[in-house]
């Protein structure tokens, strides 16, 4: 891209460096006006704080696509339903192994915890982001976010360069070798789900996003301690841009929450599941029968968190834009089209803003 930024407008300062600093009180920089901050906790004595505290997103079994007739349908229509009530779910025996997945979380909270010289040496540019980094946007004088990241391409292979990804813990590379790839055979078998459900042919959502030649990028989230988490987030209201993300939540702390209405939902993660998202480009694809969900991550003062967020993406050169099949007479045309890599720059160079991105390609009239 050649309009992309070369450098942060301001030094960077890590927030794990913050934390392990033993300040009492964060930054400026770091506390959110507050119709931002999290919700205080409300007294569990009120019946609609019982009811959120108790709501999850679904929690959906994968096995049961490979069952009989009616399982299968009845796993369909699950998936449906929390597609077009949350644009979130959780799937459990998604085939992938859960000891890769440990593997995974474990190599990671390896990684932000070796010295800061050696994670300095990944420190990132805003030109692609590759590497360690503290924020996104390049918006002098913008309120930050309470975490710090590690960016990587997987896939397409010409952007895949291991002297960006992590040398040390030695297994890191190896680990997210096999990691991908599980990931990628999953993201393909959701998308055919996701196809059928729309009442397409199983592989359109594939061959919109190019076929086998799309995009995949890990981010691994690191939220170290804070001493004012009611003040600040750990990442801010977003809806993720790509086409679908699989995220690894912690294992321990909880942190994700989602939109539902008016309300913030604290996502309580089964063991070994993933948690799966609807992107703005399938929103795009299905001219909104489908839409991405604001989340955010709120932290704790007393644990720190870790979660690996998996994007799938459209090949960044191609047009998306609603599929003819779901554009009718009642239902116009929602967006316009547009190409992947056109899209991301708006929060490449903004930072996350809640859905201001999918809505700013409303067609118009
Ligand atoms: C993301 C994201 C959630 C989390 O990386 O886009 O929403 O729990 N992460 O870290
Ligand atoms: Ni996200």
């Amino acid at each position: 891209m050649s309009n992309s930024p070369q450098d942060w407008p301001e030094p960077i300062v890590r927030v794990q460096s913050l934390s392990e600093g033993g300040l009492n009180i964060i930054p400026d920089r770091y506390i959110k006006p507050p119709t931002e901050r999290p919700s205080p906790k409300r007294s569990v004595s009120s019946a609609s704080s019982v009811d959120c505290a108790d709501a999850n997103i679904p929690i959906i079994d994968l096995q049961g696509l490979n069952g009989n007739q009616n399982t299968r349908a009845a796993t369909l229509s699950q998936i449906s339903e929390a597609c077009h009530e949350w644009g979130f779910f959780q799937i459990v025996n998604h085939g992938v192994n859960s000891h890769l997945l440990d593997r995974a979380r474990e190599v990671w909270h390896q990684f932000f915890h070796l010295p800061m010289e050696v994670k300095q040496q990944y420190a990132n540019s805003p030109k692609t982001y590759e590497g360690y980094g503290s924020r996104l946007g390049i918006q002098k004088g913008a309120i930050l976010d309470w975490s710090d990241y590690y960016y990587l391409h997987y896939l397409p292979l010409r952007l895949k360069d291991y002297n960006k990804w992590p040398a040390q813990p030695p297994p890191c590379r190896e680990v997210v070798d096999e990691y991908g790839r599980e990931l990628v055979k999953l993201c393909g078998r959701l998308l055919k789900v996701l196809s059928i459900n729309l009442g397409l042919q199983e592989d359109f959502l594939q061959n919109s996003f190019g076929g086998q030649d799309i995009g995949a990028d890990l981010r691994v989230n690191f939220y170290p301690k804070c001493p004012q988490p009611e003040l600040t987030l750990g990442l801010s209201s977003h809806s993720d841009p790509g086409g679908m993300t699989l995220l690894l939540p912690d294992d321990q702390v909880t942190g994700l929450q989602v939109r539902k209405g008016s309300s913030w939902i604290t996502v309580k993660p089964a063991p070994h599941a993933f948690i799966v998202n609807i992107g703005d480009q399938i929103q795009v694809l299905s001219n909104a029968i489908y839409k991405s969900v604001e989340h955010r991550v709120i932290v704790n003062s007393n644990k720190e968190r870790v979660s690996l967020a998996f994007f799938y993406n459209p090949k960044s050169d191609i047009p998306i834009e609603p599929a003819k099949e779901l554009v009718t007479a009642n239902r116009p045309a929602l967006y316009r089209a547009m190409t992947y890599d056109e899209y991301r720059l708006d929060i490449r160079l903004r930072g996350p803003r809640g859905k201001c991105t999918v809505e700013s390609l409303k067609s118009p009239g």
